[in-house]
């Protein structure tokens, strides 16, 4: 008899990369300085550190916490035996209890959250924030961090199911799906007026591309790719993302960015990379004028020429912190003048036939 897969040992390398992107998701919608997360165990009853980002220092071991008697005590394995949030403003106000003394030491954090994550009722594991100065959040900044921890765990959730999954060689594409829309929810709540932008920008553009005779894989990618489209602003700060003023040269080169960004943070994950052409081509134009790479007409993936109209009849009609929202008659307008120079035309008019509709 073999003895059943464990949780942890059950996290593939590619779920690693699914995970550190989140991670990478929850830092930049929070602004703190790093994050960690420990994974249930429980066949042995631990908490197994698993990924980090925005730590200095690399460390050889990795901390393994037994969510035994004692542990109420500690940072995160209080949290899971707990069942609820531990915020300590200050850490140096507890050094000595720290079984990580280096979190002071060596990374000089100031505040730390741990949020035990569940689902169903079931620990998952613990995502732990820290920020280098202190941390005074307000209600608003809470009750975000309970929504991106909501979907943490469930990312993790479905990644195990998704790996349960995989040994019965059954299809993963379910798992991952709700994985990819969970950092995608997570992205809409950071830019607060774009809430719901993606949802309706992936209808919009599915509804599109199979107008226009695209079909069945393809539309796959293509959902995928409208879910993801601007996940290259995780590397966005929030002062430019957030500014409610037009940017500067030096921040337009930041913002700009954001489609190289989202190629480099999807191919190395190898079933997203059919799904590449909108978040790295949606920002090119017709005509050769856009970014990142002024590609021009048809070297410009359809898919991204069809996905560039909607983004922009979406983007124009909700409020930004910049600008308040146009009406649908203008943008509308706006749409048919762009025609041969920012858009495809062919895709214009399809797009008009639509609204006409
Ligand atoms: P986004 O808000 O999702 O906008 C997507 C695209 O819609 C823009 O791509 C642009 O083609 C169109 N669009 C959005 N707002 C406006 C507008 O007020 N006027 C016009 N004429 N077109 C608009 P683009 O220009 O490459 O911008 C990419 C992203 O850069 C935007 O995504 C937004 O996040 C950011 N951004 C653009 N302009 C500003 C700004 O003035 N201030 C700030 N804080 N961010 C900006
Ligand atoms: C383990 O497999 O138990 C180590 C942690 C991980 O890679 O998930
Ligand atoms: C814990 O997080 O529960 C113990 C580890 C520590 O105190 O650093
Ligand atoms: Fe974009």
């Amino acid at each position: 008899v073999s003895p059943a897969p464990s949780a942890t040992a059950a996290i593939s390398s590619d779920i690693k990369t699914v995970l550190d992107v989140l991670l990478e998701a929850i830092i930049s919608s929070l602004n703190i300085d790093a994050a960690s997360l420990l994974l249930y165990n429980p066949t042995t009853n631990m908490l197994i550190f698993t990924v980090e980002r925005g730590f200095r220092s690399q460390r050889e071991e990795k901390l393994s916490i037994s969510l035994g008697k004692g542990f109420a005590e500690g940072l995160a394995g209080g949290a899971a035996l707990e069942r609820k949030t531990r915020f300590v403003p200050d850490i140096n106000k507890i050094s000595q209890k720290l079984i990580r003394k280096w979190l002071i030491s060596e990374e000089d954090f100031v505040s730390y959250f741990g949020v035990p994550l569940f689902v169903k009722g079931n620990l998952k594991g613990v995502l732990e924030i820290f920020h280098r100065t202190m941390l005074n959040p307000d209600r608003e900044w809470l009750d975000f961090l309970d929504a991106l921890a909501g979907q943490t765990a469930i990312a993790i959730d479905s990644a195990q199911v998704n790996e349960g999954l995989r040994r019965a060689n059954l299809d993963l594409t379910l798992a991952y799906d709700a994985t990819i829309e969970g950092w995608s929810r997570a992205m809409d709540l950071r830019d607060r007026d774009t809430e719901d932008h993606t949802k309706r920008v992936t209808d919009l553009t599915l509804r599109l591309a199979r107008q226009m005779g695209i079909k069945n894989d393809d539309l796959v990618h293509i959902r995928r790719g409208c879910l993801l489209h601007d996940i290259g602003k995780l590397g966005v700060p929030n002062e430019i993302l957030l500014k409610p003023a037009k940017l500067t040269d030096e921040e337009w080169i930041i913002m700009r960015q954001h489609p190289q960004m989202a190629f480099d943070m999807i191919s190395p994950i190898e079933y997203l990379r059919p799904a590449l052409d909108i978040p790295f081509c949606h920002h090119e134009k017709w005509d050769g004028t856009g970014y990142p790479r002024g590609l021009k007409a048809g070297q410009i993936p359809l898919s991204a020429r069809i996905f560039a109209v909607v983004d922009v009849w979406d983007a124009l009609q909700s409020d930004r912190p910049y600008r308040n929202a146009w009406k649908r008659e203008e943008v509308l307008e706006y749409i048919r003048s762009l025609s041969g120079s920012h858009f495809d035309p062919l895709v214009v008019q399809q797009f008009l036939d639509i609204m006409n509709q």
